[in-house]
């Protein structure tokens, strides 16, 4: 697998350190008329470094897919990304928080995709919070000197790697609710899903209960394609008993990771990581341990 690499736009629960566990876990072969489904696109990092030929991307996040087809139809591109940020991380470096509150204010009113990076790269934390009338309302990282040179030219180098992943594909990066987006698929797609964290009510955008986490799991067992589900498993506080509940006739495979974006503490630390998938679906441990020494199995229904 090449280096993982990551995508312009961060949000909670990106799975950047993941992408390896998961890609190497799923057993699936592009043909003619599949396609690759994720229906919580977020930042998108496990699509991107997969580059599949075909792709139905959707959020409920207008502003992440907004981002994204921007840079599809090229109205952002690397040059534009670099002279956006210097002359706004100048005005950052000049007038300090409140010139921070000033792109938020307008990007609360116009939304563009520009400020949207802006606020994406110097806010509080990494994290994407929006309130309850669909306004972004992290504060800032109180780094007036947050786009350094370095900084710009790592960004504008992610919004490039982009576009080169999707260059020439037939990618669709559409909002939509994924009750919608599952209706597409088809029995040689896969779809990858990575629903927000039950109880971590992060906001509009991330408004999840143990009701829709119910259907999807009921929704997603009864596609006609292959399927992979990132979950929680368990962390020092507690374990996910959702999957026990609701994805139990699943093949389990179980990753250690670490998070570092959280606005809680208890949403950081150490974490276990569990990919659920179809039977059948699934890569055989000899192909996914020789990369993955981390990895490990557990049954659902011990025996
Ligand atoms: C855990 S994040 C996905 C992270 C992504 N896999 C990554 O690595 O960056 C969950 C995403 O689901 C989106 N979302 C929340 N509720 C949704 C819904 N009902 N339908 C579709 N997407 C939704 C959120 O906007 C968020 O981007």
């Amino acid at each position: 697998m090449m280096p993982i690499k990551v995508p312009p736009i961060k949000c909670q629960g990106i799975k950047t350190k993941l992408v390896p566990f998961i890609l190497s876990h799923v057993q699936w072969t592009e043909q003619e008329h599949s396609k690759w489904i994720e229906p919580f696109l977020g930042s998108g990092v496990v699509a991107f470094n997969l580059a599949p030929k075909r792709a139905l991307l959707t959020d409920t996040n207008q502003h992440i897919i907004n981002f994204y087809r921007n840079i599809q139809n090229g109205k952002i591109n690397r040059d534009l990304v670099c002279g956006f940020l210097q002359e706004n991380g100048d005005r950052l470096l000049k007038d300090g928080a409140s010139y921070y509150y000033e792109v938020r204010d307008r990007f609360n009113q116009f939304a563009s995709p520009l400020d949207f990076l802006f606020l994406n790269r110097s806010c509080f934390n990494g994290v994407m919070r929006f309130n309850s009338k669909g306004g972004f309302n992290v504060p800032f990282c109180r780094k007036p000197q947050r786009f350094a040179q370095s900084y710009i030219t790592k960004i504008a180098n992610q919004v490039d790697w982009a576009a080169k992943q999707m260059a020439g594909k037939d990618w669709e990066f559409r909002v939509a609710n994924w009750h919608d987006t599952l209706l597409e698929a088809q029995p040689h797609h896969f779809v990858y899903l990575d629903p927000p964290y039950i109880g971590r009510h992060t906001g509009y955008y991330n408004a999840w209960n143990q009701a829709e986490a119910e259907e999807l799991a009921l929704r997603t067992q009864q596609l006609p394609c292959g399927f992979a589900v990132s979950m929680w498993l368990e962390n020092q506080h507690r374990k996910n008993s959702h999957i026990q509940e609701c994805w139990s006739d699943l093949e389990m495979r179980v990753c250690q990771h670490f998070y570092h974006v959280g606005s809680r503490e208890e949403l950081r630390g150490a974490m276990s990581e569990a990919l659920l998938i179809k039977p059948g679906f699934s890569a055989s441990l000899e192909q996914t341990l020789q990369g993955a020494l981390e990895v490990s199995v557990m049954p659902l229904h011990p025996s």
